[in-house]
């Protein structure tokens, strides 16, 4: 018996213990994660680095509100402009939080009303968050909408241009769509994005979430295609497994949230702003982020052997936020590669998705594409035509 609401289709396992790339579930099984608390653990399980200074901020002060002055917060917030196109930054909690202050803010700031976002999209479970995800089964049966989110193909080249609203606030968008399948915006696609905002006087905001704290090799995903947006959300690896969110944003949205317009209880606590310095430090330096550039070009070349298997349809992403799409669903070949010791989740129903931690050792990149290339030649030998992946 269970005293949780049943909302997450649980794994059947526990971890118990976690260092690095490697979990171990109750029954001293390890595994390669290859999840990270789905591209949040982007320095690994328990990284030294970050648990270190945050037993030292245990004993110094947790929580003071945001009544103070926070040189914490400051020394975050200095890092994610310095490396991004923003100038001022907002903490929360959470990437629907993040998003949820994003509408807000483009709404307040150019006093117009509709956001454009697009299909498959996902931004979180919050109203508005909810109201910006481009899928009707993240929305069912939770009543009225926010109004004022419209909905456009992802990567429709010249549908954004029939679009005839004046009254257009913000375009948000993910430059790699996660939960809705690995899915990268083209280069054209985000320059056409990119001029609708201008000539509509529109605001572009970048869900960062999933692709942004160096998960593509880039400090942010947008930074691959030059698009200098008005807001940016972060949440997930910004803290390495601590929850924290952020927007940041260019200086002239700054008067839109001034004081009492805004605000979070715990957004920018002392152990989330600890954990974030600390990860911020090691990920936004150049070296880093090459090598994690590095390390997904070799992981995508090796992961090219899976496409002899006819089940497989294509392999893309960026850095270390990789995909593997199949002709059918591949929550059976989730499973199997759990049981062979490799934890990886599916983004919609037919990929299967990556996100190993930034810091991965290449045997270790090598050992999960070995488990890859047996689970599939054995669901090549056990398919039936009604479902690829009967292996049992
Ligand atoms: C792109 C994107 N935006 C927003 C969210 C929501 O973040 P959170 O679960 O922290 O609210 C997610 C979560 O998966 C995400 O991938």
């Amino acid at each position: 018996m269970s005293y949780l609401f049943e909302t997450y289709n649980r794994k059947n396992i526990q971890i118990k213990q976690a260092k690095g790339t490697l979990v171990k579930d109750e029954h001293g099984k390890s595994y390669l994660d290859f999840i990270q608390g789905i591209a949040t653990c982007n320095l690994g399980h328990c990284p030294d680095i970050v648990t270190a200074p945050l037993k030292k901020q245990l004993d110094r002060v947790w929580h003071v509100s945001n009544l103070f002055q926070n040189d914490l917060q400051e020394k975050v917030a200095e890092q994610l402009v310095q490396h991004s196109a923003g100038d001022l930054v907002f903490f929360c909690n959470s990437g629907a939080e993040a998003n949820e202050a994003a509408v807000k803010l483009a709404r307040k700031h150019t006093q117009k009303t509709t956001i454009i976002t697009f299909e498959k999209s996902f931004h979180g479970r919050t109203y508005a968050a909810m109201a910006a995800t481009g899928q009707e089964k993240i929305k069912a049966g939770f009543g009225p909408m926010l109004p004022g989110f419209h909905h456009l193909s992802f990567n429709r080249l010249g549908e954004l241009d029939q679009f005839m609203d004046d009254d257009i606030a913000a375009v948000m968008l993910e430059t790699i769509q996660g939960e809705g399948g690995v899915i990268p915006a083209s280069q054209a696609f985000l320059q056409e994005v990119a001029a609708f905002c201008k000539k509509k006087r529109a605001l572009l905001i970048v869900d960062e979430v999933q692709t942004g704290i160096g998960r593509t090799g880039k400090a942010f995903g947008y930074q691959y295609q030059g698009l200098s947006p008005d807001i940016i959300t972060v949440a997930k690896g910004l803290g390495s497994g601590f929850p924290v969110g952020a927007v940041i944003a260019k200086k002239d949205l700054g008067q839109s949230f001034s004081p009492g317009s805004h605000g979070t209880t715990f957004g920018g606590n002392m152990l989330a702003m600890t954990a974030a310095n600390a990860t911020l430090d090691t990920i936004f330096q150049k070296s880093f982020l090459e090598a994690v550039k590095a390390k997904g070009d070799f992981f995508q070349e090796e992961l090219k052997t899976l496409l002899q298997y006819p089940l497989t349809k294509d392999i893309r992403g960026k850095g270390l936020m990789i995909g593997i799409e199949c002709i059918v669903p591949v929550q059976p070949v989730i499973e199997e590669l759990q049981s062979e010791g490799l934890l990886v989740l599916s983004a919609g129903s037919n990929v299967i998705r990556m996100l190993p931690p930034l810091n991965v050792a290449t045997d270790e990149l090598i050992m999960a594409v070995e488990k890859l290339n047996h689970v599939f030649e054995k669901a090549k030998i056990n398919h039936t035509e009604e479902n690829f992946f009967s292996l049992r």
